[in-house]
C-alpha cells in the first residue's frame, strides 16, 4: 500500500452488520475501497461482492491469504474473533473486527501483541463512537454546561434474535453482553474520558439457549462518577445515554445503531432550560473507516489508540463476567494484576 492510495479491504463474513452497514459504507469513503469478499460459501461471497461492485471473491483462508488486499473487516460469531483476526494479523493485513474484539483480557492481549509484532492496526467495531453528535456533547460538556460530571447511565435493547441467530448461541458466545454493551460501555469511557476501576454486573439467562438475554453493569470511575448500563434482547428498542452532572443533564436520544439517513437529537436540560439540537444525518461506519484508513496511512506517527482500547474494553467484559459469577465487585486491577505479561 502506498500513502497516496486507497486501503484495500476484504469482508470476511457476509453477515447482516457487513451488508447493511460496513459494505454500504465502503462505497462512501474516500479513503478505503471493497478489495474482495469472503465466505464459507462461495456462491454467497459471489452473490454478496457482485452486489456491491466487486469481482474478487472467495473463502476465509484464500481472503486472509491475498496479498492485494491490506486490511480485512471481520463480522463472524463473537468465538471467532480472536481466531480470525490473529489470522489476518499474521498475514500482515490490518483488522477491523467487530465488537466485542476480545472475550477476555487474555484474549485481548493475544490480538494487540500479534498486531504490533507483525506491524499491523487493530480497531474495534464501535462505529457510533465517529458519529458527529458525540463530538457535539463533548463540546457542550467541555463549555462547562453540565458542572460537574457524576454520572453516566445508557441502555441499548432491541427486540430478540431468533433462536437460530448466532446472538442466541451459547457455543458461539452470543448473549446481550457481548452483543449490545459494548456499546454504552464504549459510550460511557468515551464521556467520561477515563477508564472505571470497579466493575459490577447481573445478568439474566434465557433458559433454553443459555445465553444472556439482560445485563446490567455499574462501573465506578474516578472521583465518585459512576456508570449504569443496560443491555437486553426482547424490550423496547432503546438507544439512548444520559449524561448528569451538578448543573445540567444531556441527553443522546438515538446514541448507538443510527440509520445513515437519519438525523438525531440531542437534549441539553439545564437551569429549567430544555435545548434540542438536531444533528444531521451521517454514516458512522464511513466515517470509522476512513479515520482508520488515514492512521494507517500514518504509519509509526499514529497515535490513535485502537489497541489500548480493545484491551480496556476486554477487561471490562471479563471482570462483568466475573462479578456476575463470583456476586461482587471486580477491580480492573485485579484482571489486569492475573494478567500481567
Ligand atoms: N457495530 C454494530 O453496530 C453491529 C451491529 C450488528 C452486529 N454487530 C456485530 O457483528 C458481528 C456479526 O453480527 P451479525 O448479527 O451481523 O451476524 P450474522 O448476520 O449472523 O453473520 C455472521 C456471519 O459469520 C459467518 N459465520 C462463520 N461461522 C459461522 C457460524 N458457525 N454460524 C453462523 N455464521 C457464521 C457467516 O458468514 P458467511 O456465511 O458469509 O461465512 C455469517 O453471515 C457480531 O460480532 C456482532 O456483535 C455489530
Amino acid at each position: 500500500m502506498t500513502v497516496s492510495s486507497k486501503v484495500r479491504f476484504g469482508v470476511l463474513g457476509c453477515s447482516r452488520v457487513a451488508q447493511k452497514g460496513v459494505l454500504p459504507a465502503l462505497r462512501n469513503t474516500q479513503h478505503a475501497l471493497l478489495s474482495m469478499v469472503g465466505s464459507r460459501t462461495p456462491e454467497k461471497a459471489k452473490r454478496v461482492a457482485a452486489e456491491f461492485g466487486c469481482d474478487t471473491y472467495g473463502t476465509y483462508d484464500e481472503l486472509i491469504h491475498n496479498n492485494n488486499l491490506d486490511a480485512v473487516y471481520i463480522s463472524l460469531p463473537h468465538a471467532l474473533h480472536e481466531e480470525w483476526s490473529i489470522k489476518a494479523l499474521e498475514a500482515g493485513k490490518h483488522v477491523y473486527c467487530e465488537k466485542p474484539a476480545a472475550l477476555s483480557y487474555a484474549s485481548a492481549q493475544r490480538m494487540v501483541a500479534t498486531a504490533r509484532k507483525n506491524n499491523v492496526r487493530l480497531i474495534e467495531g464501535l462505529m457510533f463512537r465517529y458519529h458527529p453528535q458525540h463530538a457535539a456533547v463533548r463540546t457542550i460538556i467541555q463549555q462547562g454546561a453540565l458542572g460537574d460530571l457524576i454520572r453516566f447511565n445508557g441502555t441499548f435493547c432491541y427486540p430478540r434474535p431468533d433462536n437460530n441467530s448466532i446472538l442466541m448461541s451459547s457455543e458461539l458466545r452470543g448473549g446481550s453482553l457481548y452483543a449490545a454493551m459494548p456499546h454504552p460501555l464504549a459510550a460511557s469511557r468515551m464521556i467520561f474520558a477515563e477508564e472505571p476501576e470497579q466493575v459490577f454486573c447481573h445478568m439474566d439467562f434465557d433458559k433454553k439457549s443459555g445465553v444472556d438475554v439482560q445485563s446490567e453493569l455499574w462501573l465506578g470511575y474516578p472521583n465518585g462518577k459512576s456508570a449504569t448500563l443496560f443491555s437486553a434482547f426482547g424490550a423496547y428498542f432503546q438507544s439512548t445515554y444520559t449524561v448528569l452532572g451538578t448543573v445540567g443533564s444531556i441527553t443522546s436520544k438515538r446514541a448507538y445503531a443510527v440509520p445513515r439517513d437519519r438525523a438525531t437529537t440531542i437534549v441539553l436540560d439545564t437551569n429549567d432550560t430544555v435545548t434540542e439540537t438536531i444533528i444531521e444525518p451521517a454514516d458512522h461506519f464511513a466515517l470509522l473507516l476512513d479515520s482508520f484508513c488515514q492512521e494507517i496511512s500514518k504509519g509509526s506517527q499514529s497515535t490513535a489508540p485502537y489497541e489500548e482500547d480493545v484491551l480496556a474494553q476486554a477487561c471490562i467484559l471479563e471482570a462483568a463476567q466475573r462479578s456476575h459469577t463470583q456476586q461482587r465487585v471486580v477491580t480492573l486491577e485485579e484482571i489486569k494484576k492475573e494478567n500481567k505479561m
